[in-house]
């Protein structure tokens, strides 16, 4: 698959995931003290119930297309601090990586019943401030150098 189509999957990819995270954590957490708890709860596990059927795909577009494109920068991964663009992409894909283990401990907790409540925001409110991180950082590789 060509460069081009790959980072319009991945860019793809990441606006639904990106985007999925802003209404979770700006738009939801806003309307919570104008609803009943009983009804947020249910809007919540609705969200979470689809959020477990989509999720999967857009993780799957974003980090495959990620990896085939990281694959071309090689060179540049193998040595992050030859340059500053090696550099930020390497800190743009650890940032990715952990992203992923919070994406897994959300899984491991949801089975078990314990994502909920302040444990819940604090997940969210992390891998939100994680992916800001991340575009900032996807955009800033291209256009800043020292
Ligand atoms: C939460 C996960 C991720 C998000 C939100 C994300 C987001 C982005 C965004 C917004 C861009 C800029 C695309 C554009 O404007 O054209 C980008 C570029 C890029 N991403 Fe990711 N990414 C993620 C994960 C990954 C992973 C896991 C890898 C590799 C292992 C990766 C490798 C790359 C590479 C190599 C580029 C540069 C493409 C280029 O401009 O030539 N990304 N990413």
């Amino acid at each position: 698959m060509s460069y081009g189509l790959l980072l319009i999957l991945h860019l793809l990819a990441a606006i639904a995931f990106a985007g999925t995270v802003f209404f979770e954590v700006v738009m939801l957490e806003g309307v919570r003290k104008h609803l009943p708890s009983d009804t947020m709860r249910e809007v919540e596990r609705a969200i979470g119930n689809r959020a477990v059927a989509i999720m999967p795909w857009v993780l799957l577009t974003l980090y495959g297309a990620g990896i085939a494109l990281a694959w071309q920068h090689r060179a540049a991964l193998a040595q992050p601090l030859s340059s500053s663009f090696a550099l930020l992409l390497t800190i743009k894909i650890a940032l990715a990586l952990s992203v992923f283990g919070h994406f897994a401990t959300a899984m491991f907790w949801r089975r078990r019943g314990v994502l909920r409540g302040a444990r819940s925001r604090r997940l969210h409110l992390s891998v939100f401030s994680h992916v800001l991180a991340i575009v900032v950082l996807a955009k800033a590789m291209l256009y800043l150098q020292w």
